[in-house]
């Protein structure tokens, strides 16, 4: 009998402190950088982000989102024998955020690591977290995306500061005999490296280069929608299924205007599609899990239904992966 993967909980978490454009815009102008809410609005959807305090780390947002998870998925850390945990935040240059993730949660044992695939992360991680199921090298998986992306924005870039936000989601994602995940479809292109990264490196005890978040917003934007109908493409092939097949898209909340635009080419009412970047931003490898739980919890995503994920970053990195949830 085949293998497969399902998802059999979901997770998430917001640090608390939330802060409207409003907010932001009154202190971006105290440091003499000007911009507004409309344009955010207009250029993005967004309208508010969470920022962690100081002292808060990525894995602190994970452990939540992978408590949550857990519950809903009725397992305890003891039976987690894989951790994997997309990010570009992590605590620390080592060890992995999925390692201090799993002594905080008390699930020691199983295999544990990262996935530095930017903001295709939790696609990543979810496409090799069912390949190690398939495979038997797992059972149950704790899938994490977690971001802290307020530590490397450059507070004096109008173009870049009021896109993103910090959080984290989660899945637990576990071996069944009924399909769950049905195909994905990853990608990457290192000749874009310099459209979407943060330069800076550690070296000889000292920051070498800038370490804050550069963007070229209009190229990211322009590979961007083109990429992420062909990922979808491909993955809906490989499962022999077609656009109609969708119940919900699930996409990366980078821009509102990039989800609209993959809709249109897929063919999908915006009711199909899952947005939360208005009240989240844009937290890279976190959106995809808090998109999914968010939805989840609010009754509006069911089991049973046929999901499409997808997402592009740096790298520059892009993918899809269609699921029965
Ligand atoms: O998560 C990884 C993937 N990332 C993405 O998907 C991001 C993709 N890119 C985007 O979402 C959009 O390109 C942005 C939201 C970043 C920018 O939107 P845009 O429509 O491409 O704007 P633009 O860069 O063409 O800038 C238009 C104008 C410029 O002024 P001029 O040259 O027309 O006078 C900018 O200087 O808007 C100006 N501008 C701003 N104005 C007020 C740029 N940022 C701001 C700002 N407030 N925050």
């Amino acid at each position: 009998m085949k293998r497969y993967s399902r998802i059999t909980g979901t997770g998430s978490y917001l640090p608390p402190r939330r802060l409207t454009n409003a907010d932001l815009v009154t202190q971006l102008a105290a440091a003499g950088v000007e911009t507004s809410d409309e344009w955010i609005v207009e250029r993005t959807g967004i309208r508010a982000r969470h920022f962690a305090d100081d002292g808060v780390f990525s894995s602190d947002l994970a452990l939540e989102a992978a408590k949550n998870a857990l519950q809903a998925a009725g397992r305890s850390a003891k039976d987690v024998d894989l951790i994997i945990v997309a990010t570009s935040t992590p605590d620390m240059v080592f060890p992995s955020t999925a390692c201090i993730l799993q002594n905080k949660l008390g699930a020691n044992g199983g295999a544990a690591f990262d996935v530095q695939a930017v903001c295709s992360g939790f696609v990543y991680a979810l496409t090799v977290a069912d390949a190690m199921i398939q495979t038997g090298a797992a059972k149950c998986a704790l899938v994490v995306g977690a971001e802290i992306f307020s530590r490397i924005l450059d507070f004096k870039d109008r173009t870049t500061c009021v896109l993103f936000g910090d959080g984290a989601g989660a899945v637990v994602l576990e071996a069944s005999d009924k399909p769950g995940i049905l195909a994905s479809d990853l990608h990457a292109d290192g000749k874009h490296v310099g459209i979407l990264c943060v330069p800076g490196h550690v070296s000889g005890g000292a920051i070498l280069g800038d370490p804050l978040l550069k963007m070229d917003g209009q190229a990211v934007f322009k590979l961007a929608v083109g990429l992420l109908e062909s990922a979808a493409r491909a993955t809906l092939a490989k499962a022999n299924l077609t656009d109609a097949d969708i119940d919900w898209l699930v996409p990366h909340q980078a821009n509102i205007r990039i989800m609209q635009s993959t809709a249109r080419k897929l063919k999908l009412s915006m009711d199909k599609v899952v947005v939360t970047v208005g009240e989240h931003g844009n937290t890279s490898a976190a959106s995809i899990p808090l998109a999914l739980d968010t939805a989840v919890r609010a009754g509006q995503v069911k089991t049973g239904e046929t999901l499409l994920l997808e997402g592009v970053g740096g790298g520059f990195t892009w993918g899809a992966l269609l699921l029965i949830l």
